[in-house]
């Protein structure tokens, strides 16, 4: 690193900013790689597959046909359209096109929502273990960050009860998230019903990160945008990443009450000016056109799910549920009696398998590792066993 003279004062507040440790432990495991050792990436939450063909045909024509300059702030017009058709149809509620806000990723409607609306000193409810983005963000705005402690014996379904007993009156925001990173948990219509029973008539938004809704395996996805009285309360967070296997398109949107909507954009005016207009137009393309390809992705996930959880639940010390929804797994390593992290650096450096650990998801992710199940078979099959025989050497 180059030397510099002077000190680096830093706001204070970016002591507070936390990150998303699988984008370190990527960059941890391509250094190995470079070494020439042979790694099974299970670590990162990202569709291995490419991006359907039509969508990719859609953005290249957009590109020759000049969708090269800036766009509004809250998304094309067509878009913005294509997605409340989208959303009304897939959450069964009314939406129409200035309540959604196209933004470059899911992540940005997290990062935006939080800004508009927490104050100092504001509680907000979240799911912990889950995506740390939430938390980052809550400290980073001096909101004051309350956990609702996902267990393993509900399958990592949100326990209203104990949610409802963290709601106070500077309860401004409860994040929900389902399917569930990192857990795969899926909130069932009741749990979904009971939260906005819990809730009732107070005053107090709901961030719905459905980002994964497509992705089920079991069950139905139910928005509590649908609940009635909670479409004006609730910002649904969703985008094109997961289900369409656009990652690095940078592309998601936020649903959310028309005068929430403006100030979103005015967010995005100051920060992005705008997602790229021509992944947008491929956009529409994703969301109108055929969807068999999304619905093959989803059910390889579902395969090698199971091929996952079957074979870590023959090794020594883990223990897995079957997750409901998403690609991920996140099976107990309690009875192998290594804490989490430590239990992950060894898989990569010794076994050369790359996972997460829990705790990489809040504090309550101790005594747990993700694995992403996005990964073929094949390596899925190689990392199983490397796991077994890593176990055998060490456990
Ligand atoms: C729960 C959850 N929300 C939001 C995101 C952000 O998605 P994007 O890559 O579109 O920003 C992710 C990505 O991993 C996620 O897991």
């Amino acid at each position: 690193m180059t030397t510099t003279q002077t000190e680096l004062r830093l706001a204070k507040r970016m002591s507070r900013l936390g990150t998303e440790t699988a984008f370190e432990v990527l960059v941890h495991a391509r250094a190995l790689e470079r070494q020439g050792k042979h790694i099974i990436h299970l670590e990162i939450g990202e569709p291995d597959q490419d991006t359907p063909a039509n969508i990719v045909e859609a953005a290249v024509n957009a590109l020759h046909q000049g969708y090269t300059h800036y766009g509004p702030s809250a998304g094309l017009p067509d878009l913005r359209e294509a997605i409340a058709e989208d959303v009304a149809k897939s959450r069964g509620i009314k939406a129409s096109a200035d309540e959604v806000v196209v933004v470059p990723g899911g992540k940005p409607i997290i990062f935006f929502t939080m800004l508009a609306l927490i104050e100092e000193g504001d509680e907000v409810i979240y799911p912990n273990p889950g995506f740390p983005i939430y938390e980052s963000m809550i400290n980073f705005l001096g909101g004051k960050p309350v956990p609702v402690h996902l267990r393993e014996d509900r399958d990592f379904r949100l326990d209203v009860d104990e949610l409802a007993k963290d709601i106070t009156n500077r309860t401004k925001l409860i994040v929900i998230n389902s399917p569930q990173n990192p857990t795969g948990g899926v909130m069932t219509r009741q749990d979904i019903q009971d939260l906005a029973a819990a809730i009732g008539d107070r005053d107090i938004m709901v961030m719905s990160d459905e980002i994964y809704h497509r992705l089920l395996f079991e069950g139905e996805h139910y928005s509590i945008a649908s609940v009635d009285g909670f479409k004006d309360r609730t910002i649904i967070l969703d985008g094109f990443s997961k289900t369409y296997a656009m990652t690095g398109w940078r592309m998601g949107y936020g649903v959310m009450r028309p005068d929430l909507a403006v100030h979103i954009a005015r967010l995005a005016t100051n920060s992005t000016s705008c997602t790229a207009t021509f992944t947008q137009v491929a956009g529409i393309e994703a969301l109108r056109g055929d969807q068999s390809e999304p619905e093959k992705m989803r059910q390889e996930f579902q395969r090698r799910r199971d091929v996952f959880v079957k074979g870590i639940n023959q090794i020594k010390g883990f223990s897995c549920r079957l997750p409901k929804g998403a690609f991920y797994t996140f099976p107990n390593i309690k009875q192998t009696g290594w804490p989490s992290k430590k239990l992950a650096d060894a898989l990569l450096d010794d076994a050369g398998v790359a996972a997460l650990s829990g705790t990489a998801f809040g504090a309550f992710g101790e005594g747990y590792l993700r694995f992403s199940v996005a990964n073929s078979i094949e390596n899925i099959e190689i990392a199983l066993d490397r796991i077994d025989q890593w176990t055998k050497k060490n456990l």
